[in-house]
């Protein structure tokens, strides 16, 4: 594997093997000092061309973790401001040394095009509605150690709630998980449905209310206003009252649910509840795990020693 532009090219045995490293690097991480020198000498660069709070530090901190030089490069501080073209910006930084990119940008596409430009391997981190493949990895990921699964999804309930239409999130979610085995229904107004339809095996229903009570895993999503050209949803409030979660349903969902959220909520929007309140709430725990699951895409990606998993402090 060179680069992670897309789910679409890993089949199930890839995604497996990823999650088996990624339990590798779960360890690393519950140790005292977690840090291995498996990608000492190499450089990641986080180029992050749209706001983000947990996807940049989560893949900064699993560099870190994996003793690889880290590069920050924050477009309202950068030469972006003077006119720099992305290609130049790209040129620029791989001149400096550049292992690996991580790359994230609200138009789809552009993680595929910097590979053009560069001889290091590039890593999408969400490109406009396209995709968000280590979203999608950390997701399995918390879905399959939660039930003790294996890598299998087999026959589990997954409801996808919000706006499917504008979620990179929700594309990779929805072929990762069809491709491990798993029930996959989305749930969305139809006017935040895809237009070009719905990937094959994945279901729709009408509104939360349809599967909250038979579902294993809720997956709720942020209405994603900052990409809706015209107003889809004529009302927060109706919103709410069909797609959101709240505590009357929330206590409708089978005992060993889960719920999810990839972040950032919007409390009292898609989320009505307190989901700290909820025992089957995975949200920190995506978090957590999302560390992990990007220290074993690097880790693949860069081909790091696998002797250097094994020692300790770097
Ligand atoms: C998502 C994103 O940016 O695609 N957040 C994330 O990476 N965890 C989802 C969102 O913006 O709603």
């Amino acid at each position: 594997m060179k680069h992670l532009l897309t789910t679409v090219g890993l089949d199930a045995a890839a995604i497996a093997g990823l999650l088996d490293v990624a339990d590798h690097m779960s360890e690393i991480n519950s140790r005292q000092v977690p840090k291995v020198p498996a990608l000492r000498g190499r450089t990641v660069a986080s180029v992050f061309f749209e706001d983000s709070t947990r996807t940049r530090l989560s893949f900064e901190t699993a560099a870190k973790r994996l003793s690889a030089d880290t590069m920050t490069f924050s477009v309202s501080t950068s030469s972006v401001n003077k006119g720099e073209s992305l290609r130049d910006t790209i040129e620029t930084l791989s001149a400096m040394g550049v292992d690996a990119f991580v790359v994230r940008h609200k138009s789809s596409g552009v993680p595929a095009a910097v590979t053009q430009w560069t001889d290091a391997a590039v890593i999408n981190a969400g490109d406009g509605w396209h995709q968000h493949p280590t979203q999608a990895l950390l997701d399995a990921f918390t879905i399959t150690r939660s039930f003790g699964d294996g890598n299998s999804m087999s026959g589990r309930r997954v409801a996808i709630i919000g706006d499917i239409k504008h979620s990179r999130v929700a594309r990779s979610n929805m072929d990762v998980f069809v491709k491990l085995g798993a029930e996959v229904t989305v749930v969305a107004p139809s006017t935040l449905l895809p237009p070009g339809g719905l990937p094959a095996g994945v279901l729709s229903a009408h509104g939360i209310d349809d599967v909250v009570g038979s579902c294993d895993v809720l997956y709720m999503l942020r209405m994603q206003r900052e990409r809706m050209d015209s107003a889809l949803v004529p009302e927060l409030g109706e919103y709410s009252a069909r797609f959101g979660l709240d505590a009357a349903r929330a206590a409708r969902l089978p005992a060993h649910a889960l719920v999810m959220h990839p972040g950032p909520m919007n409390r009292g929007v898609e989320m009505l509840v307190d989901p700290s309140t909820l025992p089957g709430s995975r949200i920190l725990a995506q978090v957590t795990n999302g560390v992990a699951v990007r220290m074993a895409v690097l880790f693949t990606i860069l081909g790091g020693a696998a002797t250097g998993l094994s020692q300790g402090d770097a």
